[in-house]
């Protein structure tokens, strides 16, 4: 099975750029920066990766994207990511990042986006790994803040296929942000939110009918409404789960009790991801293998996953259906 995922062709769809920055790079950069620290050494930050929730999550990862100042940080966080991702046979990968977390500290947003871009052109070219990224705005900041940053993307919106809405979502509903989500649609982005992590599920009927997001990141409360789960299911809208966030996050007690294979049996598209995967643990393929065991799926159940992740992924059908044919191709011979 371990072998199966590992060699599994397969696109991480819920992925923060931030999340991905393992203590070792962060060393290195904030060093070169000549930025102070308050961890004396890569098991210490280790160590503090303890979470109670979400917040506890948030207060931390900010930190941690505090040291990021040129367009080169951006550049090697993106880069070391992506090596990651050609070394899983994660073949496409959708990325989010939030401008809001460096234009407050002075950070322009051009050497956020030219950092990450630059990154993702030369994966393409020398890994064959292909990306989108996504814009995601804080929601625990104001409309009015996400406005701006809309402002400022417009000029590299050839860069960016889609926003999303993230950070602290008890308390900051998607309603909170319909204004700037009409607009980012205007300006031809594609809407879609996390919704139902921690928050209810009336923020996911929000995120659907206010937002008109086109994929729901976690989405886990789903599952307290019988007529949400039926809605989602009919709008053809797939939930991006991340197994070792949840627990990570205590969103879900123990990977054994994951709705995962409930999600599936009932008919609601999902996909593996990693979320943030130097704070949570592992990369995808170690969200595979994690889920794998607790729920005991099967080689169809992790083609049906993998298969889902290039079907709800931003490409058009010309791409999707070259990465769904290999995919095939490689379970034909693998079954
Ligand atoms: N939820 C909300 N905001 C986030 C997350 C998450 O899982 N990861 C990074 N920002
Ligand atoms: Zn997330």
């Amino acid at each position: 099975m371990k072998h199966f995922i590992e060699n599994l062709p397969k696109a991480e769809l819920h992925l923060h750029i931030e999340g991905t920055f393992e203590p070792e790079l962060m060393f290195a950069i904030a060093q070169r920066n000549a930025i102070a620290i308050k961890y004396k050494s890569i098991e210490e930050i280790k160590a503090a990766y303890q979470f109670d929730c979400l917040q506890d999550f948030l207060d931390i990862y900010y930190q941690g994207a505090g040291v990021l100042i040129t367009e080169k940080d951006f550049y090697d966080l993106t880069y070391s990511y992506l090596q990651k991702c050609a070394a899983q046979n994660v073949r496409h990968t959708e990325i989010m990042f939030d401008p809001q977390t460096h234009t407050e500290r002075g950070i322009s947003f051009e050497t956020v986006i030219t950092g990450i871009s630059k990154a993702c052109n030369d994966a393409k070219e020398n890994l064959g790994v292909s990306s989108l990224l996504i814009m995601s705005y804080l929601r625990h900041l104001s409309e009015e803040d996400a406005f701006k940053t809309l402002q400022q993307s417009l000029p590299f919106k050839h860069l960016i296929a889609a926003v999303g809405l993230d950070s602290s979502e008890k308390g900051n509903p998607p309603s909170k942000f319909q204004q700037v989500f009409e607009a980012s649609v205007k300006e031809g982005y594609i809407p879609l939110a996390h919704a139902g992590e921690e928050g209810p599920a009336e923020y996911v009927w929000e995120a659907l009918d206010i937002l008109k997001i086109k994929r729901i990141d976690h989405g886990n409360n789903s599952l307290q409404d019988e007529a949400l789960v039926k809605e989602i299911i009919r709008r053809d809208i797939a939930l991006t789960v991340c197994p070792l966030s949840n627990t990570a996050l205590q969103v879900v007690d123990n990977l054994k009790n994951h709705p995962l294979k409930k999600m599936m049996g009932i008919g609601l598209k999902v996909t593996i991801n990693s979320d943030d995967p130097a704070y949570f643990g592992g990369q995808v393929n170690q969200n595979f293998i994690a889920i794998q065991e607790a729920l005991q799926l099967t080689k169809n159940d992790l083609y049906e996953l993998a298969k889902n992740s290039f079907q709800y992924s931003l490409l058009d059908t010309v791409a999707k259906q070259q990465y769904l044919d290999e995919l095939d191709n490689y379970y034909k011979d693998n079954i």
